[in-house]
Protein backbone atom coordinates (compact mmCIF):
# COMPACT_ATOMS: atom_id res chain seq x y z
CA UNK A 1 0.00 0.00 0.00
CA UNK A 2 1.06 3.33 -0.87
CA UNK A 3 1.66 6.11 1.98
CA UNK A 4 0.86 8.78 -0.79
CA UNK A 5 -2.47 10.04 -0.97
CA UNK A 6 -4.02 10.66 -4.91
CA UNK A 7 -2.87 14.34 -4.67
CA UNK A 8 0.55 13.72 -3.14
CA UNK A 9 0.91 10.99 -5.68
CA UNK A 10 -0.10 13.58 -8.84
CA UNK A 11 2.43 16.06 -7.04
CA UNK A 12 5.39 13.40 -6.86
CA UNK A 13 4.74 12.66 -10.73
CA UNK A 14 5.31 16.04 -11.24
CA UNK A 15 8.56 16.29 -9.36
CA UNK A 16 9.66 13.18 -11.11
CA UNK A 17 9.44 14.52 -14.27
CA UNK A 18 10.50 18.09 -13.28
CA UNK A 19 13.35 17.14 -10.68
CA UNK A 20 16.10 13.95 -10.94
CA UNK A 21 14.07 10.84 -8.92
CA UNK A 22 11.54 13.91 -7.94
CA UNK A 23 14.12 15.00 -5.04
CA UNK A 24 16.84 17.80 -4.33
CA UNK A 25 19.06 15.62 -1.91
CA UNK A 26 19.17 11.90 -2.60
CA UNK A 27 17.87 10.33 0.69
CA UNK A 28 14.83 11.40 0.37
CA UNK A 29 13.73 9.56 -2.24
CA UNK A 30 11.85 6.66 -0.49
CA UNK A 31 10.56 4.58 -3.99
CA UNK A 32 7.76 6.29 -6.40
CA UNK A 33 5.16 5.08 -4.09
CA UNK A 34 6.19 6.05 -0.41
CA UNK A 35 7.98 9.20 -1.27
CA UNK A 36 6.27 11.94 0.90
CA UNK A 37 5.67 15.32 -0.61
CA UNK A 38 4.65 18.12 1.58
CA UNK A 39 2.92 21.68 1.64
CA UNK A 40 3.99 23.08 4.79
CA UNK A 41 4.47 23.06 8.69
CA UNK A 42 3.33 24.75 11.51
CA UNK A 43 4.31 23.89 15.07
CA UNK A 44 5.19 20.10 15.49
CA UNK A 45 3.25 19.39 12.31
CA UNK A 46 3.67 18.53 9.15
CA UNK A 47 0.90 18.64 6.13
CA UNK A 48 1.32 16.47 3.07
CA UNK A 49 -0.49 17.45 -0.15
CA UNK A 50 -3.29 15.75 0.32
CA UNK A 51 -3.79 17.36 3.99
CA UNK A 52 -2.50 14.52 6.44
CA UNK A 53 -1.08 16.14 9.06
CA UNK A 54 1.98 14.13 10.35
CA UNK A 55 3.60 15.09 14.20
CA UNK A 56 7.05 15.22 12.55
CA UNK A 57 9.99 13.88 14.64
CA UNK A 58 12.35 13.97 11.26
CA UNK A 59 11.85 17.83 11.61
CA UNK A 60 14.40 18.36 8.78
CA UNK A 61 16.90 16.30 9.80
CA UNK A 62 16.97 17.87 13.17
CA UNK A 63 16.80 21.90 12.44
CA UNK A 64 13.32 22.79 13.06
CA UNK A 65 14.20 23.10 17.10
CA UNK A 66 11.60 25.63 17.96
CA UNK A 67 9.19 24.20 15.61
CA UNK A 68 7.62 25.06 12.31
CA UNK A 69 7.12 28.52 11.30
CA UNK A 70 8.02 29.75 14.95
CA UNK A 71 6.56 33.25 15.51
CA UNK A 72 9.82 34.93 16.72
CA UNK A 73 12.12 33.56 13.40
CA UNK A 74 9.59 34.08 11.29
CA UNK A 75 9.51 37.67 12.80
CA UNK A 76 13.44 38.12 12.68
CA UNK A 77 13.32 36.68 8.76
CA UNK A 78 10.58 38.70 7.53
CA UNK A 79 12.06 41.97 8.81
CA UNK A 80 15.61 40.87 7.51
CA UNK A 81 14.07 40.01 4.03
CA UNK A 82 12.74 43.25 3.60
CA UNK A 83 15.74 45.05 4.38
CA UNK A 84 17.97 43.84 1.44
CA UNK A 85 19.40 40.18 1.65
CA UNK A 86 23.25 39.71 0.55
CA UNK A 87 25.67 42.29 0.54
CA UNK A 88 28.66 40.63 0.53
CA UNK A 89 30.03 42.78 2.95
CA UNK A 90 29.80 41.89 6.92
CA UNK A 91 26.41 43.11 7.85
CA UNK A 92 24.35 43.89 11.32
CA UNK A 93 22.63 41.06 11.70
CA UNK A 94 26.00 38.85 11.13
CA UNK A 95 27.79 40.79 13.91
CA UNK A 96 24.49 40.45 16.31
CA UNK A 97 24.61 36.24 15.57
CA UNK A 98 27.76 36.25 16.10
CA UNK A 99 27.55 37.62 19.43
CA UNK A 100 24.81 35.84 20.53
CA UNK A 101 26.40 32.42 19.43
CA UNK A 102 29.55 33.65 21.97
CA UNK A 103 27.16 33.96 24.51
CA UNK A 104 25.62 30.51 23.92
CA UNK A 105 29.05 28.52 23.61
CA UNK A 106 30.93 30.32 25.79
CA UNK A 107 34.03 28.65 24.52
CA UNK A 108 33.82 30.17 21.33
CA UNK A 109 36.03 33.38 20.85
CA UNK A 110 35.23 34.09 16.81
CA UNK A 111 33.60 32.40 14.01
CA UNK A 112 32.76 32.20 10.15
CA UNK A 113 29.18 31.44 9.07
CA UNK A 114 28.80 29.56 6.17
CA UNK A 115 25.35 27.61 4.65
CA UNK A 116 25.26 24.60 5.06
CA UNK A 117 26.86 21.95 7.17
CA UNK A 118 28.92 20.39 4.35
CA UNK A 119 30.55 23.88 3.80
CA UNK A 120 31.36 24.47 7.11
CA UNK A 121 33.35 20.39 7.76
CA UNK A 122 34.98 21.29 4.02
CA UNK A 123 36.26 24.62 5.78
CA UNK A 124 37.29 22.84 9.02
CA UNK A 125 39.14 20.45 7.05
CA UNK A 126 41.26 22.76 5.20
CA UNK A 127 42.06 25.26 8.16
CA UNK A 128 42.86 22.47 9.65
CA UNK A 129 45.38 20.98 7.46
CA UNK A 130 46.60 24.47 6.29
CA UNK A 131 47.28 25.62 9.97
CA UNK A 132 48.83 22.38 10.81
CA UNK A 133 50.69 21.44 7.58
CA UNK A 134 49.44 18.03 7.67
CA UNK A 135 47.37 16.38 5.52
CA UNK A 136 45.56 13.12 7.26
CA UNK A 137 41.95 13.63 8.60
CA UNK A 138 40.62 11.17 11.24
CA UNK A 139 37.35 10.35 11.95
CA UNK A 140 34.72 7.58 13.58
CA UNK A 141 32.93 4.85 11.43
CA UNK A 142 28.99 5.56 11.30
CA UNK A 143 29.95 9.53 11.46
CA UNK A 144 28.67 11.46 8.62
CA UNK A 145 30.37 15.27 8.41
CA UNK A 146 28.67 16.09 5.17
CA UNK A 147 29.02 15.72 1.38
CA UNK A 148 32.26 17.08 0.26
CA UNK A 149 34.99 14.26 -0.80
CA UNK A 150 37.18 14.19 1.93
CA UNK A 151 35.30 13.00 4.45
CA UNK A 152 32.80 10.13 2.99
CA UNK A 153 34.68 7.04 4.65
CA UNK A 154 33.01 4.53 6.60
CA UNK A 155 29.66 6.63 6.97
CA UNK A 156 26.34 5.30 8.51
CA UNK A 157 25.02 2.42 6.13
CA UNK A 158 28.08 0.72 4.97
CA UNK A 159 28.05 -3.17 6.42
CA UNK A 160 30.06 -4.45 9.28
CA UNK A 161 32.18 -6.90 7.29
CA UNK A 162 33.31 -4.07 5.34
CA UNK A 163 34.56 -1.84 7.20
CA UNK A 164 37.89 -4.48 8.57
CA UNK A 165 39.28 -5.62 11.60
CA UNK A 166 38.61 -2.80 14.61
CA UNK A 167 42.37 -3.24 14.91
CA UNK A 168 43.28 -1.69 11.25
CA UNK A 169 39.99 -0.43 9.77
CA UNK A 170 39.71 0.24 6.18
CA UNK A 171 38.16 3.72 5.02
CA UNK A 172 34.99 2.43 3.21
CA UNK A 173 34.24 5.11 0.40
CA UNK A 174 30.93 6.20 0.33
CA UNK A 175 30.28 7.29 -3.30
CA UNK A 176 31.42 6.85 -6.55
CA UNK A 177 33.28 9.97 -8.22
CA UNK A 178 35.62 10.36 -5.21
CA UNK A 179 39.12 10.39 -6.43
CA UNK A 180 40.96 7.40 -5.32
CA UNK A 181 43.78 9.05 -3.58
CA UNK A 182 41.83 10.94 -1.00
CA UNK A 183 40.86 7.67 0.54
CA UNK A 184 45.09 7.95 1.28
CA UNK A 185 44.25 10.86 3.35
CA UNK A 186 41.70 9.52 5.82
CA UNK A 187 42.02 7.20 9.09
CA UNK A 188 38.66 5.48 10.38
CA UNK A 189 38.11 4.18 13.52
CA UNK A 190 35.89 2.68 16.03
CA UNK A 191 34.18 5.10 17.99
CA UNK A 192 34.44 4.78 21.88
CA UNK A 193 37.91 3.11 21.45
CA UNK A 194 40.26 5.03 22.59
CA UNK A 195 42.85 2.44 22.55
CA UNK A 196 42.48 2.38 19.05
CA UNK A 197 43.22 6.19 18.72
CA UNK A 198 46.22 6.12 21.14
CA UNK A 199 47.61 3.56 18.68
CA UNK A 200 47.00 5.46 15.68
CA UNK A 201 48.47 9.01 17.24
CA UNK A 202 51.49 6.48 18.38
CA UNK A 203 52.21 5.42 14.71
CA UNK A 204 50.94 8.50 12.57
CA UNK A 205 50.63 11.39 15.22
CA UNK A 206 53.43 13.90 13.30
CA UNK A 207 50.91 12.94 9.98
CA UNK A 208 47.15 14.02 11.68
CA UNK A 209 45.90 17.02 10.63
CA UNK A 210 42.68 16.67 12.34
CA UNK A 211 40.45 14.29 14.48
CA UNK A 212 36.56 14.93 13.71
CA UNK A 213 34.06 13.63 16.07
CA UNK A 214 30.57 13.56 16.12
CA UNK A 215 30.97 13.77 19.70
CA UNK A 216 27.43 12.12 20.01
CA UNK A 217 26.94 9.72 17.45
CA UNK A 218 23.82 12.07 15.79
CA UNK A 219 24.19 9.41 12.29
CA UNK A 220 24.06 6.55 13.88
CA UNK A 221 21.75 6.00 16.60
CA UNK A 222 22.66 9.12 18.97
CA UNK A 223 25.23 6.46 21.10
CA UNK A 224 26.72 8.53 23.59
CA UNK A 225 30.92 8.93 24.37
CA UNK A 226 31.67 7.08 27.70
CA UNK A 227 33.00 8.43 30.51
CA UNK A 228 36.58 9.61 29.29
CA UNK A 229 36.26 8.87 25.96
CA UNK A 230 36.28 12.64 24.58
CA UNK A 231 38.46 13.77 27.27
CA UNK A 232 41.06 11.41 26.14
CA UNK A 233 40.75 12.69 22.23
CA UNK A 234 41.04 16.06 23.72
CA UNK A 235 44.79 14.89 25.64
CA UNK A 236 45.88 12.84 22.85
CA UNK A 237 44.80 15.89 20.09
CA UNK A 238 46.78 18.21 22.52
CA UNK A 239 49.66 16.39 23.01
CA UNK A 240 50.37 15.35 18.95
CA UNK A 241 49.24 18.98 18.02
CA UNK A 242 46.70 18.14 15.86
CA UNK A 243 43.06 20.14 15.92
CA UNK A 244 40.42 18.43 17.35
CA UNK A 245 37.03 19.57 15.90
CA UNK A 246 33.06 18.64 17.35
CA UNK A 247 31.02 17.99 14.13
CA UNK A 248 27.94 19.46 16.75
CA UNK A 249 25.94 20.18 13.16
CA UNK A 250 23.27 17.48 14.55
CA UNK A 251 24.30 18.10 18.87
CA UNK A 252 24.79 22.18 18.74
CA UNK A 253 22.07 24.14 20.04
CA UNK A 254 20.22 20.59 20.66
CA UNK A 255 21.51 18.48 23.04
CA UNK A 256 22.03 21.34 25.62
CA UNK A 257 21.96 25.18 24.08
CA UNK A 258 26.06 25.36 24.53
CA UNK A 259 25.89 21.79 22.58
CA UNK A 260 28.04 18.68 23.11
CA UNK A 261 30.77 20.69 24.21
CA UNK A 262 28.82 21.49 27.19
CA UNK A 263 26.87 18.60 27.79
CA UNK A 264 30.00 16.69 28.33
CA UNK A 265 32.23 19.07 29.60
CA UNK A 266 35.35 18.68 26.74
CA UNK A 267 36.30 21.26 24.41
CA UNK A 268 37.31 21.25 21.28
CA UNK A 269 39.60 23.66 19.13
CA UNK A 270 37.26 23.83 16.54
CA UNK A 271 33.23 23.06 16.27
CA UNK A 272 31.03 22.75 13.30
CA UNK A 273 27.64 23.83 13.78
CA UNK A 274 24.15 24.64 11.20
CA UNK A 275 20.95 22.97 12.19
CA UNK A 276 19.34 23.99 14.90
CA UNK A 277 21.36 27.27 14.99
CA UNK A 278 18.61 28.34 12.55
CA UNK A 279 15.70 27.10 13.15
CA UNK A 280 15.49 25.58 9.38
CA UNK A 281 16.78 28.50 7.55
CA UNK A 282 20.48 27.51 5.33
CA UNK A 283 22.97 28.93 8.30
CA UNK A 284 26.14 27.32 9.95
CA UNK A 285 29.76 28.20 11.30
CA UNK A 286 32.91 26.75 11.71
CA UNK A 287 33.54 28.04 15.03
CA UNK A 288 37.34 28.10 17.69
CA UNK A 289 39.53 29.42 19.75
CA UNK A 290 43.09 29.54 20.60
CA UNK A 291 45.64 29.49 17.86
CA UNK A 292 44.13 27.48 14.78
CA UNK A 293 42.00 30.43 14.33
CA UNK A 294 45.73 32.42 13.64
CA UNK A 295 45.63 30.31 10.26
CA UNK A 296 42.93 32.81 8.82
CA UNK A 297 44.46 35.62 10.56
CA UNK A 298 47.54 34.86 8.81
CA UNK A 299 45.88 34.63 5.26
CA UNK A 300 46.51 31.94 2.79
CA UNK A 301 43.82 29.47 4.00
CA UNK A 302 40.90 30.32 1.69
CA UNK A 303 37.50 30.60 3.08
CA UNK A 304 34.90 32.17 1.03
CA UNK A 305 31.12 32.11 0.09
CA UNK A 306 28.91 34.50 -1.19
CA UNK A 307 25.95 33.64 0.92
CA UNK A 308 27.49 32.99 3.61
CA UNK A 309 26.96 35.44 6.88
CA UNK A 310 23.29 37.15 4.80
CA UNK A 311 20.71 38.87 6.40
CA UNK A 312 17.93 36.42 6.76
CA UNK A 313 19.95 33.61 7.83
CA UNK A 314 21.48 35.01 10.43
CA UNK A 315 18.57 36.83 11.31
CA UNK A 316 17.59 33.74 12.05
CA UNK A 317 20.02 32.48 14.10
CA UNK A 318 19.91 35.12 16.22
CA UNK A 319 16.29 34.66 16.70
CA UNK A 320 16.18 31.04 17.29
CA UNK A 321 19.58 31.34 20.10
CA UNK A 322 18.55 34.66 21.74
CA UNK A 323 14.82 32.06 22.68
CA UNK A 324 17.03 29.19 23.28
CA UNK A 325 19.09 31.25 25.66
CA UNK A 326 15.79 32.24 27.88
CA UNK A 327 16.13 28.28 28.68
CA UNK A 328 12.32 27.93 28.14
CA UNK A 329 12.60 25.71 24.78
CA UNK A 330 14.89 23.54 26.42
CA UNK A 331 12.90 22.97 29.33
CA UNK A 332 9.57 22.09 27.11
CA UNK A 333 12.01 19.87 24.93
CA UNK A 334 13.48 17.94 28.30
CA UNK A 335 10.23 17.45 29.69
CA UNK A 336 8.55 16.06 26.39
CA UNK A 337 11.49 13.77 25.12
CA UNK A 338 12.14 12.35 28.50
CA UNK A 339 8.26 11.38 28.48
CA UNK A 340 8.53 9.83 24.72
CA UNK A 341 12.00 7.75 25.62
CA UNK A 342 10.40 6.35 28.67
CA UNK A 343 6.90 5.83 27.43
CA UNK A 344 8.51 3.69 24.56
CA UNK A 345 11.10 1.96 26.31
CA UNK A 346 8.08 0.41 29.03
CA UNK A 347 6.22 -0.28 25.40
CA UNK A 348 8.57 -2.33 23.90
CA UNK A 349 9.40 -4.04 27.30
CA UNK A 350 6.22 -4.81 27.64
CA UNK A 351 5.94 -6.73 23.83
CA UNK A 352 9.08 -8.18 25.06
CA UNK A 353 11.01 -6.60 22.60
CA UNK A 354 14.57 -6.75 23.60
CA UNK A 355 15.77 -3.24 23.19
CA UNK A 356 17.26 0.04 24.56
CA UNK A 357 16.56 3.50 24.04
CA UNK A 358 19.43 5.66 23.10
CA UNK A 359 20.67 9.53 23.61
CA UNK A 360 19.42 12.28 25.15
CA UNK A 361 15.18 14.05 24.83
CA UNK A 362 16.26 16.10 22.25
CA UNK A 363 17.41 13.86 20.06
CA UNK A 364 16.98 9.57 21.01
CA UNK A 365 17.37 6.37 18.98
CA UNK A 366 16.13 3.15 19.57
CA UNK A 367 18.17 0.07 18.86
CA UNK A 368 15.75 -3.13 18.70
CA UNK A 369 18.54 -6.08 19.64
CA UNK A 370 20.27 -7.68 22.46
CA UNK A 371 23.13 -6.29 23.26
CA UNK A 372 23.01 -2.14 23.78
CA UNK A 373 25.61 -0.96 21.09
CA UNK A 374 28.71 1.74 21.87
CA UNK A 375 29.60 2.10 18.43
CA UNK A 376 28.73 1.86 14.70
CA UNK A 377 28.81 -1.95 14.47
CA UNK A 378 27.20 -3.08 17.15
CA UNK A 379 24.43 -0.44 15.79
CA UNK A 380 24.36 -2.30 12.69
CA UNK A 381 23.04 -5.04 14.87
CA UNK A 382 19.68 -4.09 15.21
CA UNK A 383 16.47 -5.53 13.65
CA UNK A 384 16.34 -3.34 10.94
CA UNK A 385 13.41 -5.19 9.43
CA UNK A 386 10.91 -4.10 12.85
CA UNK A 387 11.99 -1.06 13.10
CA UNK A 388 10.64 0.34 9.47
CA UNK A 389 8.29 -1.60 10.09
CA UNK A 390 7.20 -0.19 12.78
CA UNK A 391 7.94 3.35 11.80
CA UNK A 392 6.37 3.26 8.01
CA UNK A 393 2.75 1.60 10.49
CA UNK A 394 2.99 5.29 12.55
CA UNK A 395 3.77 7.05 9.15
CA UNK A 396 0.36 5.63 7.53
CA UNK A 397 -1.08 6.39 11.39
CA UNK A 398 0.24 10.42 11.05
CA UNK A 399 3.26 10.46 13.44
CA UNK A 400 6.77 10.96 11.27
CA UNK A 401 10.22 9.69 12.24
CA UNK A 402 12.90 8.81 9.78
CA UNK A 403 12.16 5.26 9.05
CA UNK A 404 15.84 4.56 9.29
CA UNK A 405 16.85 3.00 12.65
CA UNK A 406 20.53 4.87 12.67
CA UNK A 407 19.04 8.75 12.14
CA UNK A 408 17.22 9.64 15.33
CA UNK A 409 14.46 10.98 16.55
CA UNK A 410 14.40 14.95 16.64
CA UNK A 411 12.11 17.30 19.11
CA UNK A 412 11.08 20.98 19.32
CA UNK A 413 9.97 23.04 21.61
CA UNK A 414 6.31 23.17 19.62
CA UNK A 415 5.54 19.16 20.79
CA UNK A 416 2.76 18.75 23.49
CA UNK A 417 2.33 16.40 26.29
CA UNK A 418 -0.77 15.61 23.64
CA UNK A 419 1.47 14.89 21.13
CA UNK A 420 3.37 12.40 23.34
CA UNK A 421 -0.03 10.87 24.14
CA UNK A 422 -0.55 10.42 20.79
CA UNK A 423 2.54 9.04 19.75
CA UNK A 424 3.12 6.36 22.39
CA UNK A 425 -0.79 5.44 21.74
CA UNK A 426 0.58 5.00 17.56
CA UNK A 427 3.92 3.28 18.91
CA UNK A 428 1.97 1.08 20.72
CA UNK A 429 -0.57 0.03 17.56
CA UNK A 430 2.36 -0.20 15.10
CA UNK A 431 4.60 -2.21 16.88
CA UNK A 432 1.77 -4.45 18.17
CA UNK A 433 0.77 -4.79 14.19
CA UNK A 434 4.65 -4.88 13.04
CA UNK A 435 5.49 -7.50 15.63
CA UNK A 436 2.25 -9.87 13.66
C1 LIG B 1 27.07 15.68 11.87
C2 LIG B 1 26.81 16.26 10.51
N1 LIG B 1 27.76 17.00 9.91
C3 LIG B 1 27.57 17.57 8.71
C4 LIG B 1 26.39 17.40 8.04
C5 LIG B 1 26.18 18.06 6.70
O1 LIG B 1 25.31 19.13 6.85
P1 LIG B 1 24.50 19.68 5.58
O2 LIG B 1 23.50 18.65 5.21
O3 LIG B 1 23.89 20.96 6.09
O4 LIG B 1 25.49 19.95 4.51
C6 LIG B 1 25.37 16.64 8.62
C7 LIG B 1 24.10 16.43 7.91
O5 LIG B 1 23.23 15.70 8.32
C8 LIG B 1 25.58 16.06 9.88
O6 LIG B 1 24.65 15.30 10.48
Amino acid sequence: MSIQGPKTAELFDRALAALVKGVSSGWRYWGDDDTIVLTGGKGAYVYDADGKRYIDYHLGFGPVILGHGDEHVTEAVSRAVANGTTFAFTQEQEVLAAEVIKQAVPWVERLRFTNTGTEATMHATRLARGFTGRDIIVKFEGTYHGAHDYVMFSTPGDAAEALGSPFSPVPVVMSSGMPRPIGGLVRTLPFNDLGAVERLFARDGANIAALFVEPMLGNSMAIEPEPGFLEGLRDLCTAHGAVLVFDEVKTGFRIAVGGAAEAYDVTPDLATFAKAMGNGLPVAAIAGWGPVLTGWDRGGIVQAGTYSGNAVSTAAARATIERLLTGEPMAQLDRVGNALMEGTAKILAAKGVESAVLGRPAMFSFYLGDEQPIDYRGATSHNEELYENLVMGMIERGVMPSPDALEPWFLSAAHSDEDVATTLQVFEEALTEALG
